[in-house]
């Protein structure tokens, strides 16, 4: 045979290959017709019109949008809603002080009047969702530009979100799917009085903390609960204490069942980003280029943070959500990095291509001639750009005073405008106090000072290799390479993160003001290194990802064509999806397997009074040893606290709930195994796990230990 043919047949061969049912997460709409037969031959016992239908009440009903990123669902029929604890932190944290310490102690409202407010917090329930492609995609043709695309678009989009928000009743989005072959209209209803019902104390909804996070087996209670508040007529109100309980037109019941190995599972919720369909330089830079950089320089701060947290309790408190969310990125990185090489993730992509390439040539003029050179000629440059980026990014805006005075920026701006209108000036002033008030309320300069000379270090010592801001150049050779000297000058003599000294010049603000903010140390180097981000980085970084677009569009389009017999799920981008699987264990590498779930017995075993991560609740500890489980343990004596599935979840999945072959309540998603991280990039059915909270574990947390009876009476729990 000659080697074309044999080529040819490897192609065809490699289309053939199925996708594993677990992969995927999967727009409702589309259920009934691209996935119920499989579900059902799963084990699934409802049917796909259960989940989500827009003509009667569905499950979808009760899965909620909870802030900007996680997801929440309702469990009665008086607007409760369960998310996690890492879901429901900032509220938490902002309700803490040192004399309510609701993030170490817990937090239980015991009557309604008890319950907390939360300005700025919001959930959204999705009414209907929709194809608009021909809408959106009208007049759009081929040979446009991409600028020229982009505005067209945007023109039918904002039209089309106009009449779907039926006067402002609904919040209306059109989402990009499959990289911009296809539009979705999604029409939310958004209630805006979400109360804090109740929290474990930290050491059980954290338990584990940064140490165990990303990682199995696991044993944190990762859970909250909120309510949701509508006005008289059960519709979206701002905060009122008027407000009642909202009324849900669907609520999830809860099984005390549990889950067994191989049961049939789906998870319903928000995942925020995949890129499952990038070519192989795009997994090249992401794992090669930029990850390192966010790794190296998170770890610096993290190292500083931790040092600080543990000799404060007053520190550990302002810092706690801060140095989560570092930690989070941190570790995920690493582990998709991990995941990436050890799937040979790239070489994967690159073979495929190499196929590809191969069907596109067997072609007479195909569409797809050149694509993947393209890519390369892009993603060079970019990675370039995009390191610069990363570096300023994580270094620079790592510094949180920078960050902070970023925001005096429009404040001079508008000041130094001809005719700006004076009330214009106060409200803004307004805001900026009570930006400070808040920012100050969890910052500590002594340990944002030692931050900045070790990012700002680093940086210095990798600027060869990136576009370098070079304000930062010129203060290395003023003060001779020493960047602590320079830290202490500024921070002694910036008057804007001085909370007393600016909070008197906001207070009594005039306009001359302004030119003493634009003359602070730390407003200038802040300004100069936005302006080499705005005017040097991003236009840069803006025209290869541009191209990139529009090849992506392509290349999407070319894999549907090259693999016609694959299902192919959109990327995921904060739109409801299902994902669905099995409950299963795993082998995370030679030698070594993890059973699918972990018991209360396991959180004694990593029991430690030094560990701050592993300080067991004393009244936990109490409910162990007296075994006084109730209805709430497993069939083998004891209380489960997680367990993993294979369901394709990512960032956002958090709070989702964990359904089971009857459409019923058994856990919380709440995380993914460190060694199936990268399934954001490549899924891999061997390795990559969800894991969720056993609900039969928070409900024990909620009866047993916070003793929030009402809150046990008001849900709907199956035996
Ligand atoms: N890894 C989970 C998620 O991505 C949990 C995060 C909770 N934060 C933490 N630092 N432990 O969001
Ligand atoms: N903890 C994640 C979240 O906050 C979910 C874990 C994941 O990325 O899968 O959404």
């Amino acid at each position: 045979m000659n080697k074309k043919i044999v080529l040819l047949l490897l192609a065809i061969l490699f289309k053939t290959i199925p996708m594993s049912a677990d992969e995927g997460m999967w727009l409702p709409i589309f259920l009934q017709k691209l996935n119920e037969k499989e579900m059902q031959s799963m084990g699934m016992k409802i049917p796909a019109s259960a989940i989500y239908d827009v003509n009667k009440s569905s499950l979808k009903d009760a899965v909620v949008l909870f802030g900007g990123g996680c997801t929440a669902e309702v469990v009665s029929d008086k607007g409760l809603i369960l998310t996690n604890h890492h879901c429901g932190f900032g509220e938490i944290q902002s309700h803490s002080s040192l004399e309510n310490d609701y993030l170490k102690n817990g937090f239980w409202a015991m009557k309604q009047d008890e319950e907390l407010a939360n300005p700025g917090l919001s959930v959204s329930f999705l009414i209907r969702m929709e194809d608009v492609s021909a809408k959106v995609l009208e007049g759009v043709n081929p040979s446009m530009n991409e600028q020229k695309r982009k505005d067209l678009i945007a023109k039918h989009i904002s039209k089309i979100k106009k009449d779907a928000s039926e006067d402002n009743k609904y919040d209306a989005a059109v989402r990009a799917f499959y990289a911009g072959n296809e539009y979705y209209l999604m029409v939310y209803q958004v209630f805006k009085d979400i109360r804090l019902v109740g929290a474990p104390p930290s050491n059980i909804g954290k338990f584990g903390g940064d140490t165990d996070n990303w990682m199995w087996p696991r044993h944190t209670g990762d859970f909250s609960i909120f309510r949701i508040y509508a006005n008289k007529d059960n519709n979206p109100a701002e905060y009122s204490k008027d407000n009642v309980p909202y009324k849900p037109k669907k609520f999830l019941p809860i099984s005390l069942k549990g889950v067994e190995k191989g049961d049939f599972t789906f998870v319903f919720g928000f995942p925020g980003t995949t890129q499952e369909y990038l070519p192989s330089d795009a997994i090249q830079m992401i794992t090669e280029v930029i990850n390192p950089v966010r790794i190296d320089l998170r770890q610096t701060r993290l190292d500083i943070f931790g040092k600080y947290m543990q000799q404060s309790d007053q520190i550990r408190i302002q810092y706690a959500a801060k140095d989560a969310g570092i930690a989070n990125g941190w570790k995920k990185w690493i582990g998709e990095n991990r995941g990436i090489k050890r799937l040979s993730a790239i070489t994967k992509k690159k073979d495929f291509e190499a196929d590809m390439n191969h069907w596109i040539d067997n072609q007479n003029d195909s569409p797809y001639k050149g694509l993947t050179k393209a890519f390369t000629d892009n993603y060079k440059p970019l990675a370039y750009w995009k390191k610069s980026e990363t570096w300023l990014v994580e270094a620079a805006y790592g510094i949180e005073a920078l960050r902070f005075v970023r925001s005096f920026n429009s404040l001079v701006e508008l000041n130094n405008k001809k005719d700006t209108d004076p009330a214009k000036i106060e409200e803004l002033v307004k805001r900026l106090i009570s930006g400070s008030k808040e920012f100050f309320k969890d910052y500590n300069s002594t340990i944002d000072q030692e931050v900045m000379i070790a990012l700002l270090e680093k940086y210095q010592n990798a600027s060869a290799d990136i576009s370098y801001p070079d304000i930062l150049t010129q203060i290395s050779q003023k003060y001779d390479n020493n960047w602590e000297k320079f830290a202490e000058k500024v921070f002694k003599k910036s008057i804007l993160i001085n909370e007393e000294k600016l909070l008197s010049v906001l207070e009594n603000y005039k306009t001359s003001d302004a030119k003493k903010i634009s003359r602070d140390p730390l407003f200038k180097l802040t300004e100069e290194i936005l302006s080499h981000h705005r005017t040097i980085i991003l236009p840069k970084t803006r025209f290869y990802e541009q191209n990139i677009d529009s090849l992506q569009r392509v290349f999407v389009r070319a894999q549907m064509e090259f693999t016609p017999t694959k299902r192919f799920y959109p990327d995921a981008n904060s739109t409801l999806r299902v994902a669905y699987g099995k409950v299963n264990d795993y082998y995370p590498r030679d030698g070594v397997k993890y059973t699918h779930f972990t018991t209360l017995d396991g959180i004694m075993e990593k029991e430690s009074a030094e560990v701050l991560d592993y300080v067991v609740e004393p009244r936990l500890k109490e409910l162990y040893k007296s075994k006084d489980y109730g209805r709430y343990a497993a069939s083998d004596g004891r209380i489960h606290t997680a367990f993993t599935a294979t369901n394709h979840t990512t960032g956002g999945n958090s709070g989702s709930p964990v359904l089971n072959a009857d459409g019923e309540l058994i856990g919380i998603n709440f995380d993914r195994n460190w060694e199936g991280t990268m399934s954001d990039l490549m899924y891999d059915p061997e390795m990559c796990r969800n894991i969720s909270l056993d609900i039969r574990y928070c409900l024990f947390i909620i009866d047993k230990l916070a003793g929030a009876h009402h809150l046990i009476e008001e849900m709907c729990i199956m035996d």
